[in-house]
């Protein structure tokens, strides 16, 4: 099954994918932990992407198209993946449909995640993540055992940089202008499909489960 969640930042595109990959054991795949381990290992890419996203900006399609290609290449993505935080552009949209159509595969569900604005940057505040395996907390709605420690993995846990108020808003106003149509290019696809992010995380989940099936 390949799956890809759509949806504003913070609307719990990453907490949804880590449920989706556990139950239907695939990987779950977010350019934005791979940026961010990049970030933390100090590599050349980690460098380069680190100057847009603590700008709340796009990292650009000809290093991002690559890296994800490169990715879903790998041997485990052989039975399906689930992709959180791309494609974010048209053009990241068509050149992974055309990768996949050159296969004779395409995307089975698009899920949008959807959320209001005003409720964005209130959760924002409230999230921990953990930089070594992706997990993300929230301090009210999605508590780790232990205070600051990663349920998964014991790593400390870490506001993320680009999860500054001023930051989230201009993520929220990319968000619109470059990510949102892609709404309406997975409805073109056949493949959208939509659930209310606003819901207590379980049932977003339950939500999920329905479309995709146990
Ligand atoms: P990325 O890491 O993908 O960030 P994002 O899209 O901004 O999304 P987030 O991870 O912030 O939110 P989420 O939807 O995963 O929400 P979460 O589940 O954590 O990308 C970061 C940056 O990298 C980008 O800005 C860009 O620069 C770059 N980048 C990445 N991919 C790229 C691409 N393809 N092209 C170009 N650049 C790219 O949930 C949020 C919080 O809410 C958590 O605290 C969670 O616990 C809580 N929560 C979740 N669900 C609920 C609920 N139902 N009720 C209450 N609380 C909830
Ligand atoms: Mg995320």
């Amino acid at each position: 099954m390949k799956i890809i969640m759509l949806g504003a930042p913070g609307a719990g595109k990453g907490t949804q994918a880590k449920k989706i990959a556990e139950k239907y054991q695939i990987p779950h795949i977010s350019t934005g932990d791979i940026f961010r381990a990049n970030i933390k290992g100090g590599t050349e890419l980690g460098m380069k992407a680190k100057a847009f996203m603590d700008q709340g900006q796009l990292v650009p399609d000809e290093i991002t198209i690559g890296m994800l290609m490169d990715r879903i290449k790998e041997d485990d993505c052989k039975n399906g993946y689930v992709l959180d935080g791309f494609p974010r552009t048209i053009p990241q949209a068509e050149s992974l449909t055309k990768a996949l159509a050159d296969l004779g595969d395409k995307i089975d569900y698009a899920i949008n995640v959807d959320v209001p604005d005003e409720a964005i940057v209130t959760r924002m505040s409230g999230r921990r993540a953990c930089l070594k395996c992706g997990a993300t907390y929230h301090i009210k709605y999605n508590a780790p055992k232990t205070e600051g420690i990663c349920d998964t993995c014991g790593e400390k846990l870490v506001l993320r940089d680009d999860d500054k108020p001023e930051t989230v808003q201009k993520r929220l106003t990319v968000y619109h202008e470059q990510t949102q149509p892609l709404i309406d290019y997975y409805k073109n696809e056949g493949c959208l499909a939509e659930v209310d992010g606003t819901k207590d995380l379980d049932v977003v989940f339950q939500d999920i489960v329905a479309i995709l099936g146990e």
